[in-house]
């Protein structure tokens, strides 16, 4: 089966490094157009040179603080004045970890801000055009902490939740007009961000981070880590054609991690 995106073009948030890069490095392979974004313009130069042009495409990149939501809203709200999307992967860094009796009201809302309101409000202005368009793919990197909360990470548990069911329900309102809104429920990735949290994990539990990662592998029916990469490939799936009849699921890829149905 062949996955064409070719004449599409995307939107992918955090996608300097880790899951949001491989997404942009899959996306392009397939053909689409791709806007990445993030907080440092060098790294974002440098994947946008490196990205596949041979179908022609023209790629981009936009410097944003997901931190900072006025300040997203002006750098986004003007990047969609002059563009239009057909795929939109709402992807973020992830909130500070802790459990809930390290966290408080102001932490909750910060996350908040990070996870639900950067992703509701980016969608918002990409939905103007889709409709219009009557296609579209809106994809959320979530977390399968979803559906099994996990101890370390109150703050994403929490507001994930709301990200999916919110995902869900736009589903339901847009699914006539061509447009697909699916949530991934991501496991361990091999990114940065596993390696701080793990790093954090490592310091409370006085052992090496070595150890911190084998016993998550251990964890994992597949006996290992998942590579970027592998999720990139569901995301080109998922935004293509082919995909056209799925719509408001919350699509596990964790190597068999989620003990839950
Ligand atoms: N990796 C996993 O195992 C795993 C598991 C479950 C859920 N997740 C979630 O999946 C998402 C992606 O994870 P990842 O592992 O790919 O994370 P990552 O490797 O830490 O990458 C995060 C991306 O976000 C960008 N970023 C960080 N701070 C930013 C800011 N203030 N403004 C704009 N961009 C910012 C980073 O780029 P710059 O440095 O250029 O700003 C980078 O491109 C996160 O929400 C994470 O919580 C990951």
């Amino acid at each position: 089966m062949n996955v064409s995106l070719k004449n599409k073009t995307a939107l992918i948030g955090g996608s300097s490094s880790g899951i949001g890069r491989a997404i942009a490095i899959q996306l392009a392979k397939s053909g689409a157009s791709i806007t990445v974004m993030s907080h440092s313009e060098n790294k974002l130069k440098a994947l946008v040179d490196d990205l596949d042009t041979e179908n022609g495409q023209i790629h981009s990149y936009l410097v944003v603080d997901f931190s900072n939501f006025n300040d997203y809203k002006k750098v986004i709200s003007e990047y969609f004045e002059n563009h239009s999307i057909d795929i939109l992967v709402n992807n973020t860094q992830g909130p500070s970890a802790g459990n809930t009796l390290e966290k408080n009201l102001p932490d909750y809302q910060e996350a908040f801000d990070l996870l639900f309101k950067t992703v509701v409000f980016t969608t918002e202005l990409a939905l103007k055009q889709m409709l219009k368009n009557k296609w579209g793919r809106i994809i959320n990197v979530a977390s399968v902490s979803v559906k099994e909360p996990l101890s370390y990470l109150a703050l994403s548990n929490t507001i994930r939740a709301a990200v999916v069911t919110w995902a869900k329900s736009l589903a339901s309102d847009v699914g006539e007009h061509h447009i697909t809104v699916n949530s991934i429920l991501t496991g361990y990735f091999d990114t940065d961000r596993i390696n701080q949290l793990n790093a954090k994990k490592a310091d409370q539990l006085g052992i090496s981070q070595a150890d911190v990662r084998s016993d998550m592998e251990s964890k994992v029916p597949v006996k290992r880590i998942g590579e970027p990469k592998e999720y990139g490939y569901l995301v080109a799936f998922l935004a293509s054609d082919k995909a056209a009849y799925i719509t408001g699921t919350q699509i596990p890829i964790d190597g068999g991690l989620l003990k839950s149905l």
